[in-house]
């Protein structure tokens, strides 16, 4: 793709979203840059071709208003990026429903209204294309994130299947999955605690222990948006980035090894056996 595109991206506020923002402005693009709350947003703010505007995923109209107000200042919108998001780790008996319904409206559902919403105007043009930010966790899980993890995974089987409905249209869809890291995402990770329940006691101390020691591994939220930036401009039909030295690993590992090595693997690194 050339200079003077246009793309939205949610959850722009921090992280990866942030990064991207930066990068495709600094590469020529117009860049709508929502979030939930852009009167707190002061460097974005300050960017040429940026608009810095509102977008809840949990809120249809807020999604509408922030497509119509990109297309309103820029013209077109040529690529949506899926990027908001957020984590959670904790046991499945201690998640409250209040939690297990926030995270599926965030992570899938605000994904699927947002493309709800921006089809008419890629169906309209012949074209556009969606970029959603997953993680390796989509396709490889680990222990005590079960709900994240269903989200991801949620989020991957939406887009490998919306690529049949979209393509015929000239409508493209990709999916990025980073590895860990270093974002507000790992300080906000909302835990569900251990509901005090005792049984999981060892099995927690132990994941708590590896998680620790997996910080070394950290991609930063720049590297991780060069990826996003490129599924969004190599004009291929490559489905999916694996994005961070870590994902690189782990996702050949679970592509090489059959399902009950790799599960073990998994279970010993995190000492959950
Ligand atoms: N960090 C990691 O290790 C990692 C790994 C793999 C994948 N990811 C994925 O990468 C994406 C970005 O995360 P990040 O690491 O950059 O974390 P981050 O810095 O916490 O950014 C998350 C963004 O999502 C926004 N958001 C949350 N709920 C929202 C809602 N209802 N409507 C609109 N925006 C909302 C946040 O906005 P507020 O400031 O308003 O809360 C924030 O801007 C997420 O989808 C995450 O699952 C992260």
């Amino acid at each position: 793709m050339t200079a003077n595109k246009t793309v939205l991206i949610t959850g722009t506020s921090s992280g990866i979203g942030k990064a991207a923002v930066k990068l495709f402005q600094a590469s020529g693009w117009n860049v709508v840059a929502t979030m939930r709350t852009p009167e707190k947003e002061t460097e974005l703010q300050q960017l040429d071709r940026v608009l810095v505007t509102a977008l809840d995923v949990t809120k249809q109209e807020s999604i509408e208003e922030a497509i119509a107000k990109g297309v309103a200042k820029f013209g077109t919108i040529d690529v949506l990026i899926n990027n908001a998001g957020f984590g959670m780790m904790g046991l499945i008996e201690a998640s409250s429903e209040e939690l297990m319904q926030r995270i599926f409206d965030v992570n899938v559902f605000g994904v699927v209204r947002t493309t709800k919403a921006i089809l008419p105007h890629f169906r309209a043009r012949g074209e556009g294309l969606i970029v959603n930010v997953s993680s390796m966790v989509g396709r490889a899980c680990f222990p005590f994130q079960a709900l994240y993890h269903a989200t991801k995974h949620a989020l991957e089987g939406f887009t490998e299947d919306s690529q049949y409905e979209l393509n015929p249209l000239g409508i493209r869809v990709k999916l990025v999955e980073p590895g860990g890291v270093a974002t507000d995402f790992l300080t906000s990770l909302e835990q569900t605690g251990d509901g005090g329940i005792a049984d999981y006691k060892d099995s927690l101390e132990k994941y708590f222990l590896a998680v620790q020691a997996y910080a070394e591994k950290l991609s930063t939220p720049e590297q991780i948006a060069q990826v996003v930036f490129e599924a969004a401009t190599d004009n291929s039909d490559q489905l999916r980035y694996w994005a961070g030295e870590d994902a690189k690993q782990l996702l050949a590992a679970r592509k090489a090894m059959n399902d009950r090595d790799f599960y073990q693997m998994i279970a010993e690194q995190f000492g959950v056996q």
